[in-house]
């Protein structure tokens, strides 16, 4: 691997990208078999509570069939394939890393999408997405790790059509950091990523790329998610250690208890989604 890979590679966090085909084995799925959509809904969406996100965008947004959708940091294409299967509209789907994107691909085709879902590969901000192309842009949990934002919105402003919109979710700064402790955690969390922004950050960002726009605070079901997602890892660690092995599993859970203190204990992240206008 290359240093600039190695650098990508520890940007992310997902980067276990194989345990989709550990959990596909688990529901009696083989090598190359052909996908059940629904099936895989249940195991692709690489963030907070489900497929829920998806399901907001669509209705904050209006997406109707036929409409034209950017997915911005798609990972293996979890939210595009359920945007693109329950509206029947066109998604892009923009992903950083080779690997998320191979194996999305190969999802996307094992599941009959091909002609639905469109898979892209690179940097966000080098991609070209063209003028006016799309109806509507989602992004979830995506975002945080565009270290040029003001580009980023710009960029997705001018791929809009006008009258177009944005959905995004992201996580939200909440205070400023008080210890050590904290520092500790939130530089653990972040990786490489040098800022956490505000919900308010955001709200002037998108303002400044010409947006009109509106917030949603969802800080508490981020408190609530990552209370139950580590007590679940927690309880069912010797489970997960025999499908996925102990490195990934500590890993995991060095995550999760993390995330837990964060938006819990330490009350410094929280959650937003963010609707943007192109007026
Ligand atoms: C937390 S995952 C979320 C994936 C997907 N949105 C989902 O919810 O299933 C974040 C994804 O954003 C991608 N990403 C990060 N920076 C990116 C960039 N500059 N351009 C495109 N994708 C990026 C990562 O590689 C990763 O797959």
């Amino acid at each position: 691997m290359s240093e600039e890979e190695h650098k990508l590679m520890q940007r992310i966090r997902y980067r276990h990208v194989e345990k989709i085909y550990t959990d596909l084995k688990e529901l009696g799925y083989h090598d190359n078999d052909s996908l059940n959509v629904t099936d895989l809904i249940r195991l692709d969406q690489w963030h907070y509570l489900g497929t829920e996100p998806v399901d907001a965008a669509i209705e904050l947004l209006g997406i109707r069939e036929g409409a034209r959708v950017l997915d911005v940091g798609a990972g293996i294409g979890g939210p595009s394939r359920y945007l693109a299967h329950k509206i029947k509209c066109h998604v892009t789907a923009s992903e950083l890393l080779p690997d998320n994107h191979r194996v999305g691909q190969d999802l996307t085709s094992r599941c009959g999408m091909t002609g639905s879902v469109k898979h892209v590969c690179g940097d966000i901000i080098m991609t070209e997405l063209g003028n006016q192309e799309f109806d509507h842009v989602m992004s979830i949990q995506s975002i945080l790790y565009v270290e040029d934002k003001p580009r980023l919105f710009r960029k997705l402003y001018d791929s809009l059509k006008p009258g177009g919109t944005v959905f995004f979710e992201v996580f939200c700064r909440l205070k400023d950091v008080e210890n050590a402790d904290e520092q500790a955690a939130l530089d653990f969390f972040l990786l490489c990523t040098n800022t956490l922004p505000t919900h308010q950050d955001y709200r002037q960002l998108l303002e400044d790329a010409g947006f009109k726009v509106t917030v949603h605070d969802i800080s508490t079901s981020y408190r609530e998610y990552t209370y139950g997602r580590w007590a679940n890892w927690d309880e069912h660690r010797d489970k997960y250690v025999r499908l996925y092995e102990e490195d990934m599993v500590d890993g995991w859970l060095k995550l999760t208890v993390t995330t837990k203190k964060l938006c819990n204990e330490f009350g410094l992240m929280g959650g937003g989604r963010f609707v943007a206008y192109k007026v």
